[in-house]
C-alpha cells in the first residue's frame, strides 16, 4: 500500500495563489504553529536552488567539529528536516523539527515569503536563502521531477518549459518566490541572501560571508576544510549527503547529483525558447537590485 501511494503522482492545486502539491500542505496548520526558538535557523530555497549545499555546510559549521560522527551516520534530511513535508510512511518533517537535539536547530523550507510560520519572525531568527537562476534551476528541477515519485510528472520538456514560466511549479513561481524573499530583506534584517552561482564560482568565499553572518569565528584552516569537503564531486559520493538512502527516488532517470554545474541550461534550452524566455523575463524582474547571472 505504502508503494501505491507513492507511485500515484499528485495533482498541483492553488494554495492560497500558489501551486502546491499535498504532501506539502497535508500539514498545514501543525506546520503553521510551528513554535520557533530565538537560535533557530532556517534555510529558505525555491526547490533546487543549492539547498542541500548549504545545508550540509551549515552543519558542518555548526557542528562537523564537536559531533563528526552525525554527519557520517545521519542523512541530510534528518539533520536538517523538511519542515512542511507529509509524506505518508514518512515522518513528517515537523515533528523531526520538533525533535532535533541540536542547538541551534537547522530546518529547511521551500515555502515562498508569505507562508513562513509567524514564530520564524516573532523569534527574530536567522533565515539563509539561497537562489539559483532560473534557467538553471528550471532544468534541475525538470530532471529531480522525472526521477521522484512525490512530485507532478514532469512531461516533455517544451511543455515543463511553459509551465515554469507560469508559476505552474510545486511551490509556486520561482519569480514570486526569489522577489518576495528578496523584498522582505528591506523590513527583516535577519536574512542572508546568497546565490547558488556565487557558491561554484568562490565556495570558502561564500562560507566566510556565512560565518559573518552567523556570528561564527572559525579558523581559516576549518573553513577551507569544508569548502574543500562539500564540493559537488565529494557531496556525490556522500551518501550522508546524496539523498541516496531515501526510497521515493529513482537514480537510475536521474541522481540527485546530477551536474552541479551553472549553465547546463544551454544543453536544454533551443534558441528559439531562449527568447522566449528572456522576453518573459525582463516583464517579470523589474527590480534593479536583484540580478542573476546565468554563467560565471
Ligand atoms: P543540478 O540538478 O543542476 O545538478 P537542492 O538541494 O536545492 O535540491 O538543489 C539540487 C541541485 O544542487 C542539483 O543541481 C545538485 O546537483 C546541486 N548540488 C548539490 N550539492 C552540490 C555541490 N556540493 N556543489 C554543486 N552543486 C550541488
Amino acid at each position: 500500500p505504502e508503494k501505491a501511494i507513492l507511485s500515484t503522482r499528485p495533482e498541483l492545486f492553488d494554495f492560497h495563489g500558489v501551486s502546491m502539491t499535498h504532501y506539502f500542505t497535508d500539514n498545514w496548520e501543525n506546520v503553521q504553529n510551528f513554535q520557533a526558538r530565538p537560535d533557530d535557523i532556517l534555510i529558505a530555497t525555491y526547490p533546487k536552488a543549492g539547498t542541500t549545499w548549504v545545508s550540509q555546510i551549515l552543519d558542518l559549521l555548526y557542528f562537523g567539529q564537536t559531533c563528526p560522527e552525525r554527519h557520517n551516520n545521519i542523512p541530510i534530511y534528518e539533520r536538517v528536516p523538511f519542515l512542511e513535508i507529509a509524506i505518508p510512511s514518512l515522518d513528517l518533517g515537523k515533528d523531526l523539527a520538533d525533535k532535533l537535539p541540536t542547538t541551534p536547530r537547522l530546518i529547511k523550507t521551500h515555502f515562498p515569503v508569505q507562508f513562513v510560520p509567524k514564530s520564524f519572525w516573532e523569534q527574530n531568527c536567522r533565515i539563509v536563502y539561497v537562489a539559483r537562476n532560473a534557467k538553471d534551476n528550471m532544468v534541475s528541477f525538470f530532471h529531480f521531477d522525472r526521477m521522484i515519485a512525490i512530485q507532478p510528472e514532469a512531461g516533455e520538456w517544451n511543455n515543463y518549459f511553459h509551465r515554469f514560466l507560469e508559476g505552474q511549479m510545486v511551490f509556486g513561481s520561482w519569480y514570486d518566490h526569489v522577489n518576495g524573499w528578496w523584498k522582505k530583506k528591506q523590513n527583516y534584517s535577519n536574512i542572508h541572501y546568497m546565490f547558488y552561482e556565487d557558491m561554484i564560482e568562490d565556495t570558502e568565499r561564500e562560507i566566510d560571508k556565512l560565518c559573518s553572518f552567523l556570528g561564527l569565528s572559525r579558523s581559516a584552516e576549518e573553513r577551507k576544510m569544508i569548502s574543500g569537503g562539500v564540493q559537488f564531486d565529494k557531496m556525490k559520493k556522500n551518501e550522508m549527503a546524496n539523498y541516496s538512502t531515501l526510497p521515493v527516488m529513482d537514480f537510475k532517470i536521474s541522481p540527485f547529483m546530477r551536474k552541479g554545474k551553472v549553465g547546463d541550461w544551454k544543453n536544454h534550452f533551443t534558441v528559439a525558447q531562449n527568447e522566449v524566455f528572456d522576453e518573459d523575463y525582463k516583464k517579470k524582474m523589474k527590480d534593479p537590485t536583484l540580478q542573476f547571472r546565468t554563467e560565471i
